[in-house]
């Protein structure tokens, strides 16, 4: 199977966490858009979406779900996303692209974590992926010496020759060289530099349950 066929499957399985009447967190990412191809079949039974990315909220509007701001609803009973990297203990990395702010808030917002992922994306120890980072601005060059200090190099996540802009008006480091041995406290550190606004170690907001596409079909791991 390609991995497109892999992203697919964990697409599609994902549906049976969703309760029907419910309003359902989606993520960001080529995986999830398959999940929200999937839920074009569950769209008149759900409540709606809240959703973690500008890109996200306009294919799920573009196939008729009605997505809800954040403020205007109280606990999702579920959030479905994926990730970068993900450990045995449900940990992650995310961020790949750029919408890991608003996919921690929403994470947080939800009971549930549903990690859907292609097993490239099962390590034994978070870092071997570039590390996202999202900082404001004016810390950036600052920021880039305090991960050096740590060992890592990072650096401005550019599109088309400029930086990146994320969806609420910040950059994006990416830092590589770093083996994160203890999410939690990797995650509590770097989340309390001046100028970090998200660290894309979801350790706090780990997966409940990680559904892995792989050759032999859709592997169910509980954390
Ligand atoms: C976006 C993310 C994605 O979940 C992560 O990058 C995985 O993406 P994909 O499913 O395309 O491999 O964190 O910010």
């Amino acid at each position: 199977m390609t991995q497109d066929e892999l992203k697919a499957l964990v697409g599609q399985a994902a549906l049976r966490y969703i309760q029907p009447g419910t309003l359902v967190g989606v993520g960001t990412g080529s995986t999830v858009n398959k999940f929200i191809d999937a839920l074009a079949s569950m769209k008149g039974q759900i409540a709606g979406a809240v959703s973690s990315s500008v890109a996200s909220t306009e294919r799920l509007q573009a196939i008729g779900i009605p997505v809800f701001d954040a403020n205007e609803v109280g606990e999702l009973a579920v959030y479905v996303d994926g990730a970068d990297e993900i450990d045995g203990g449900g940990h992650m990395v995310k961020g790949g692209g750029a919408a890991l702010t608003r996919e921690k808030i929403v994470a947080a917002q939800s009971r549930q974590f549903i990690c859907i992922a292609d097993e490239s994306k099962k390590v034994q120890t978070l870092g071997a992926f570039p590390l996202p980072v999202e900082v404001i601005p004016m810390a950036s060059a600052r920021l880039v010496r305090q991960f050096a200090q740590m060992g890592g190099r990072a650096t401005l996540r550019l599109k088309d020759g400029a930086p990146l802009v994320t969806d609420n008006g910040q950059h994006i480091l990416d830092v590589t060289g770093l083996k994160i041995s203890d999410p939690l406290g990797f995650e509590l550190q770097v989340s309390q530099w001046p100028g970090v606004v998200t660290v894309g170690v979801f350790a706090f907001q780990k997966a409940n349950v990680c559904l892995l596409g792989t050759a032999q079909g859709v592997q169910t791991l509980n954390f």
